[in-house]
């Protein structure tokens, strides 16, 4: 069953499946393009985040659209969401129940938005899509495809500001990203939105 952009988001205002609901100030459900070519997935809200309603607005979203822009994308070309739709408290990695309880909006959301690309942002993410035995010092900018869909490991933006020696891998995986959206011949498409 499809559900709509406005039965997901009601679902996931509301959704008790899992305690983080219990700690919640705003559910995030992601935003962006609803038909973007290139999705990035993180691990779950932040502070604020979970303050704003709205995904990667802290420190490390700021980072995150520098790496955008070092690809001439932005926001609005892209779709970015999370695994976990509530912040667990302090921050702390999501506990599998509750990932597991939330990958069902995930997948809601991968059907109604079709990417081509996934880009994972963190162990996290990229244990839950790409295989349980990722590891992101090892395993980042190694390109993974389930059904069509071009998935990539790469570091977390929060781990890139924690330790800045990450940053050239990261870019280099960003520019992987770029040559992937011209192999799959969608780059022009990506950025139509900003040309016009
Ligand atoms: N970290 C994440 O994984 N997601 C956000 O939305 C913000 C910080």
């Amino acid at each position: 069953m499809q559900v709509s952009w406005e039965d997901i988001r009601q679902r996931v205002q509301s959704c008790t499946s899992c305690k983080l609901c219990e700690t919640r100030t705003k559910a995030v459900l992601g935003e962006g393009k609803p038909d973007a070519a290139l999705m990035f997935v993180g691990e779950g809200p932040g502070r604020d985040e979970d303050l704003q309603g709205r995904p990667f607005v802290g420190a490390a979203g700021r980072l995150l659209d520098r790496m955008l822009a070092s690809i001439c994308l932005d926001r609005e070309d892209v779709y970015i969401t999370n695994v976990v739709k509530c912040r667990p408290p302090g921050n702390r990695v999501p506990e599998p129940s509750e990932a597991e309880a939330c990958l069902g909006y995930l997948r809601a959301q991968f059907v109604l938005i079709q990417p081509k690309i996934i880009v994972c942002l963190g162990a996290t993410a990229a244990r839950h899509l790409c295989g349980p035995d990722i590891r992101i010092t090892r395993d980042r900018g190694v390109w993974h495809e389930k059904k069509g869909i071009w998935m990539l490991p790469t570091y977390h933006p929060a781990a890139l500001l924690r330790d800045v020696s990450k940053k050239p891998d990261s870019y280099q995986d960003m520019q992987a990203v770029r040559v992937k959206l011209i192999e799959l011949a969608i780059e022009a498409e990506t950025r139509s939105e900003n040309a016009e």
